[in-house]
């Protein structure tokens, strides 16, 4: 009875939540989201809370983690961290004091992505006096001729870092861990750490001196990207996300961030591999790096205005968003066709920046 009375409470929440959200949207569009988080609870039969501009979220994620049998925590990489790093391990972070590290998840055979982007924004290894180092995540691949394509490519860009699991999308929570095993290990003089999928362009233009602005003010504890809220798991078994209830058996997902970009302060990136030791594993790497791990460690997640916007609305704008996403990637079967479109974009970019669009912008 008092469950069902629950559940009720909990729909007609929804309900309310997203009409709330709506309006909230619409009032307050261009201050900065944010969440807040609370240990607080309304009953024993009701879950623990998110607080969302004042609003509860239910979740019961927090049983998740807190009270996590051992044998859950026994994966070699995930908790051991028993990562190897092949190909260009660190070289280029140590030539340099302080820098923005961008980190690029590619997948083995994307060669003609990663060139677009060294010939776009990842052209730029220095803007306002501030280095920016950019590294291609990668992991393994059973194939040796595609494996002695990407060595050479390595060689000859010094811009691949491969970490000791196949990759796969299933195994992206891998390539999560590993990155922040890289970073800890090589690059921690590193001040933010930027994480992009192969389908974004970066504002550098209005990233780095954004980035600069909060490294100037000492700005810590820095986890922005795009807010991922209130979503469930799919059960559906033939979903490409499909989610057991053994793999995450509570109905929603805690706030995370949307898997194309985020960007870390150095000390979350520290304090974020730590926390992957007490972690259960998850192979939903967005919802595990960027929503478990900062609920557990209690890091804020802010949404930037002007934070993200498809290519396609954009080439004819004036560039005053961080992160631009190459969406046509949807309509495809699975690789970045639209060769055209990043650099169409990086253009608007580079123009917009030359005649100084961007310090117009209502951000
Ligand atoms: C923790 O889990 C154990 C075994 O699964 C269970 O017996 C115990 O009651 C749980 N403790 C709490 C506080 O939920
Ligand atoms: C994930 O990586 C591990 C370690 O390399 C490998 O054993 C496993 O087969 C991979 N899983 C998938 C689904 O690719
Ligand atoms: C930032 O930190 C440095 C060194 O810790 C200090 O010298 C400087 O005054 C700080 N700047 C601000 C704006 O707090
Ligand atoms: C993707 O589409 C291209 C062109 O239509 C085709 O040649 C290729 O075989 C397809 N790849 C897969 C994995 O379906």
């Amino acid at each position: 009875m008092n469950a069902i009375k629950c559940i009720r409470v909990k729909l007609r929440n929804r309900i309310a939540l997203v009409i709330m959200l709506a309006i909230l949207l619409l009032m307050f569009g261009n201050k900065r989201n944010k969440i807040y988080e609370t240990q607080g609870r309304i009953n024993n039969n009701c879950v623990p809370l998110i607080k969302y501009r004042g609003k509860m979220i239910s979740t019961e994620f927090e049983g998740f983690y807190r009270n996590v049998s051992s044998d859950k925590l026994m994966d070699p990489l995930v908790h051991r961290h028993q990562y190897q790093s092949l190909l260009n391990t660190g070289k280029e972070c140590k030539k340099r004091h302080k820098f923005i590290l961008i980190l690029i998840y590619s997948s083995t055979y994307k060669f003609d992505e990663r060139q677009i982007m060294r010939n776009t924004f990842g052209s730029i290894s220095n803007f306002a006096k501030i280095d920016i180092v950019y590294e291609f995540v990668l992991g393994q691949t059973s194939d040796n001729v595609l494996q002695a394509k990407i060595e050479k490519e390595s060689v000859r860009y010094r811009d691949i870092i491969q970490g000791n699991f196949i990759d796969s999308y299933r195994n992206l929570t891998y390539k999560r861990v590993f990155s922040l095993f890289w970073v800890n290990t090589f690059c921690k003089d590193a001040i933010y750490v930027i994480k992009i999928d192969d389908d974004i362009t970066i504002n550098i233009p209005l990233l780095i001196p954004y980035l600069n602005d909060k490294v100037k003010k000492n700005i810590t504890n820095v986890l922005e990207c795009l807010i991922i809220l209130g979503v469930s798991p799919y059960r559906e078994p033939r979903n490409k996300w499909y989610t057991s209830l053994s793999d995450y058996p509570f109905p929603t997902f805690p706030p995370y961030c949307a898997g194309h970009s985020s960007i870390m302060s150095i000390d979350v990136v520290i304090r974020m591999y730590t926390a992957t030791s007490i972690v259960p594993f998850l192979w939903l790497e967005d919802v595990y790096g960027s929503g478990f791990i900062p609920w557990v460690l209690s890091i804020e997640i802010v949404q930037p205005n002007c934070y993200v916007k498809n290519v396609h609305q954009s080439f004819n704008e004036k560039p005053c968003h961080l992160f631009y996403k190459n969406d046509i990637q949807n309509y495809h079967n699975g690789s970045l066709l639209n060769e055209k479109d990043s650099y169409k974009m990086w253009k608007t970019i580079e123009t917009g920046d030359k005649s100084k669009q961007h310090h117009t912008c209502m951000c």
